[in-house]
């Protein structure tokens, strides 16, 4: 794993670490709901540059900052926003409690790419609020609910297909490989950006009344 790598996994890491204690310190009774807003943003902000630093973590010689190298080799080192959210948030659980989950519905005949992403009922119901196309745009769903007899707070926020997404969600045409698929191998699924790909789903247990 790359130096770079491991920073924005260290920083990604300890910033959700903070986001998720700090508030349960400093006061008393906290904002669930904030929190769940302020944690979906955080892990948007790390998938968005993540997405946005494909082609410098996968260009030989690349520097953040820097214009490309023309013509240097490429080579795919498996850092899919997605995944990188997966491994973050399967960390951030064993710490916290806290579960941290990106799920769509897929687009036509195209599912989840992974069936690890697949979404439960709750958030098959909040996905297909946030595709209707009267659903305002940015505007995240939250409920308490009870799981397995404990109480927790349900939060999901619309994720979005933007620029850097299409290189691996867009046009098959622009398939890197000439076959349809994106660079790790999935068929792209044709999005255009703006669309609702899917959403973060974050799952925060409850403390229990006294
Ligand atoms: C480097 C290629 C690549 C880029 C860039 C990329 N994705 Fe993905 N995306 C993938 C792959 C591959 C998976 C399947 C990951 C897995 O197997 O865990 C995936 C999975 C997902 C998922 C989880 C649901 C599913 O279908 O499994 C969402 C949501 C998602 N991507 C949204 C985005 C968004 C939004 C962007 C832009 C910010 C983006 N992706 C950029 C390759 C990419």
């Amino acid at each position: 794993m790359s130096k770079r790598i491991k920073a924005v996994l260290v920083l990604s890491a300890f910033i959700l670490t903070t986001i998720g204690v700090f508030p349960a310190l400093a006061a008393e009774k906290v904002d669930v709901r904030k929190m769940a807003e302020d944690m979906a943003q955080f892990l948007l902000s790390t998938r968005r540059l993540l997405a946005q630093n494909v082609d410098i973590i996968n260009t030989h010689g690349a520097k953040v900052g820097e214009p490309l190298p023309q013509n240097a080799p490429y080579s795919f080192k498996g850092v899919i926003p997605a995944y990188m959210g997966r491994v973050i948030g399967e960390d951030f659980f064993k710490n916290t409690g806290i579960q941290v989950k990106q799920t769509t519905l897929g687009k036509g005949d195209f599912g989840p790419r992974n069936v690890y992403n697949a979404p439960d009922d709750w958030e098959k119901e909040v996905l297909t609020r946030f595709y209707e196309p009267s659903y305002p745009k940015g505007k995240g769903y939250g409920e308490e609910q009870e799981i397995e007899g404990k109480r927790v707070y349900r939060y999901a926020f619309p994720l979005y297909i933007e620029k850097a997404c299409m290189k691996c969600h867009g046009d098959p045409k622009t398939s890197p490989t000439g076959d349809g698929l994106d660079m790790a191998g999935k068929p792209m699924e044709s999005y255009a950006e703006g669309e609702v790909r899917g959403c973060i789903s974050i799952t925060i247990p409850l403390a229990e009344a006294a």
